[in-house]
């Protein structure tokens, strides 16, 4: 199966056949990725520029590691440290990198839409977004439902809860588009001044204001950082109150009674959404999501590079 779109851009733009796909694609690398030789060549001589201009950890090293376990040659770019700082600008920066050949763009951007911008700009350069703003984490997305799948079976009924900084979190925007298309059952909780109403009313998703009763309607649960980078407002009283009303502890966990599973995207504030002793539980799939994530990039790239070779 193909692609249906060029670019993967957000969860928006894809169909359900193309996040099957996505998804089966994985699967076959993960069993790949399994064997001691962990390397296949299927992107031997594409070079595929990760243009990181907001900072990450998981999502760029992931990145890196898929392009070289699929034998692509890579080129990293921080804005920091670079020509950036000088005023270049966008579409400067990366008309530059392309003169020199490069086949694919990764990019991490603080601006919503920035990889749309891209997109219509560069002519047969697949562009993957790997975060815009607060608007998506498609790849992210991608990991987080390939894991539950591999947990549960299957993404369809499943009861997926999304809890926290839902205002902030492009995972959580590319969750709930995915987790529709896929036709699993979405619930949202959170303090009310981090749930927007354009959310929930577009998407006609349900929200619980106590916390121990959204843990017990839900089979997964999927545990959002307070983004306070990108909080101008005081939008709850304090961490403390915070972990009390929203964390993830062991305490609400118990007044549940059975065993779900919980994951976040990361990076982890212990001690606020999440306690430590959840988060390194057993019911925690926190660290397969990571192992999940190369996978599904490989899947990623290496069907945008199959679209662009048969067009
Ligand atoms: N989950 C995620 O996007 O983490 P990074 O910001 O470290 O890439």
């Amino acid at each position: 199966m193909q692609l249906s779109t060029k670019h993967l851009l957000g969860i928006k733009e894809l169909s359900p056949e193309d996040i099957t796909t996505i998804l089966a694609t994985a699967q076959q690398f993960k069993e790949v990725l399994q064997r001691p030789v962990k390397k296949v060549p299927s992107l031997r001589d594409v070079t595929i520029v990760n243009l990181f201009y907001e900072n990450s950890t998981r999502t760029r090293i992931s990145f890196e590691l898929a392009e070289k376990r699929l034998g692509a040659d890579t080129i990293n770019f921080s804005a920091s440290g670079s020509s950036v700082s000088k005023g270049e600008t966008l579409l400067d920066t990366v008309n530059n990198i392309l003169s020199m050949k490069v086949d694919m763009v990764v990019m991490r951007h603080s601006a919503s839409g920035a990889p749309h911008f891209l997109s219509k700009h560069l002519e047969g350069i697949p562009i993957v977004n790997a975060g815009d703003g607060i608007n998506e984490h498609p790849t992210q997305a991608l990991l987080d439902a390939f894991s539950i799948q591999e947990k549960t079976g299957t993404l369809k009924d499943k009861k997926i809860l999304l809890i926290g900084d839902i205002m902030h979190s492009r995972v959580a925007l590319s969750n709930i588009y995915l987790l529709k298309k896929m036709g699993a059952q979405i619930m949202l909780s959170g303090p009310p001044t981090l749930i927007p109403k354009h959310i929930t009313e577009a998407f006609d998703i349900r929200v619980e204001y106590n916390l121990t009763k959204a843990l017990q309607w839900c089979d997964v649960a999927n545990v959002l950082r307070i983004q306070l980078e990108r909080q101008n407002q005081v939008l709850f009283s304090s961490l403390r109150e915070y972990n009390l009303a929203y964390g993830v502890t062991q305490h609400k966990l118990k007044h549940i009674n059975k065993e779900i599973i919980i994951m976040h995207p990361g990076p982890i504030n212990r001690g606020v959404e999440i306690d430590s002793d959840v988060a390194d539980s057993g019911q925690s799939i926190i660290l397969q999501q990571v192992e999940n994530g190369v996978a599904v990039r490989m899947a990623v790239l290496y069907l945008l590079a199959e679209k662009k070779s048969n067009n």
